[in-house]
This record gives C-alpha cells, structure tokens and sequence, in this order.
C-alpha cells in the first residue's frame, strides 16, 4: 500500500534547526564534560546522527531500544527490548528521543533511568505533540512542536517503513 505524503518539515528546515539545538546543548554543560547521549531506538537514529555532529564536546554514543507503537496506534504498555549496555551512574545522561506524544514512553525511560543515579538526566526530542498527552512529562528540548498528526521520515516509521525520508512528512492514510 501506498500513502500521500506531504512534506511538513524539509532538509534544510530540520538540518538550520538541528544546529540551533546542538548549540543550546552545549550550553548545559560546562566545557569538555562528557554527554553519555543515549538514542531511543529505533526512531531517533536518524535525528541522533545529526545532532551529536551539531555538539562539539566529548560524547559517548549509547543506544536503547523500547517499543509501545503498533501500526498508527500506541499499545500503551511501554516495554525496553534492548537495554543499555553503559553504566550511566555519574554520567551526564542526554536521551534523545525521535517524538513525545502520550509521553507514556518518555515518563517510563525518565524514571527508569533516573534510578541509575546519573549525574544528569536531559531530554531532546526532534518532534513534539503535546495535545496528545496522557501523562506530564518535562522535555528539555523540542525541534518542532506539531499537532495531532501521524508523521514519517527523518527516523520515523509506519511499520518499519519511510525511515530514510530526508524529511519529516505527515501520512495520509488512504
Ligand atoms: P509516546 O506515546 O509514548 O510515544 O509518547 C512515543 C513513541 O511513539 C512513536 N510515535 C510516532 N511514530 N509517527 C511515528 O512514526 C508519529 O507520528 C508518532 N507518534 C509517536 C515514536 O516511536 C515515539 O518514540
Ligand atoms: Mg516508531
């Protein structure tokens, strides 16, 4: 099957924004302290790839991967299908995430990490739908913030497809 797609964000727009927000992260820290920035897989991989190029401190590249979407829909159960490998006590944790809708996900890595005792814990997402929240969750930084819009590109999937869409577009199901 085949969907309309229809560009919200292009290449030029995400890569200007992508660099404002590197800067801003950078500012969080004090010079040359290591970030541990931990990509939420599998989403994020395409945004982390930019970003940890837009920082120019010491970083350490971890992954970790959860799942909570079937098709379109949120399942609402939140489940860690790879872990971390990296001890993150005393880290400077930054997690980045690809979008934060019910915030159910984000809330779950927050606590769950939070109670590895990290030196610091800060969160970036590259999209944000904040007229879909279930539960409060703080993150630090947002690319974009969107409405209620199923979205695919730049890392984000329908079923495992579109993530190599230079773009971020929203899908019209049809
Ligand atoms: P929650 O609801 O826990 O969801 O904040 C976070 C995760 O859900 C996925 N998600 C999307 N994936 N297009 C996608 O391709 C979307 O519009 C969308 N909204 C949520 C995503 O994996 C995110 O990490
Ligand atoms: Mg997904």
């Amino acid at each position: 099957m085949n969907h309309d797609l229809q560009v919200l964000f292009d290449p030029a727009q995400i890569a200007t924004r992508v660099r404002q927000m590197g800067a801003e992260i950078q500012g969080w820290y004090d010079p040359g302290e290591a970030i541990m920035v931990v990509g939420v897989l599998k989403g994020s991989f395409v945004f982390m790839a930019d970003l940890v190029r837009a920082l120019d401190g010491p970083i350490n590249c971890e992954f970790l991967g959860v799942s909570s979407y079937v098709g379109t829909h949120s399942s609402g159960a939140v489940q860690i299908t790879q872990d971390l490998r990296a001890d993150i006590a005393d880290k400077h944790v930054l997690i980045v995430e690809d979008i934060v809708d019910t915030g159910l996900t984000l809330d779950y890595l927050r606590r769950t990490l939070m109670a590895r005792n990290p030196a610091s814990l800060r969160v970036v997402a590259l999209l944000d739908k904040p007229s879909r929240r279930k539960i409060e969750v703080e993150v630090d930084l947002v690319g974009f913030t969107i409405e209620d819009l199923f979205v695919v590109g730049f890392g984000l999937d329908l079923d495992q497809r579109y993530r190599n869409l230079p773009y971020v577009a929203v899908l019209q199901q049809g």
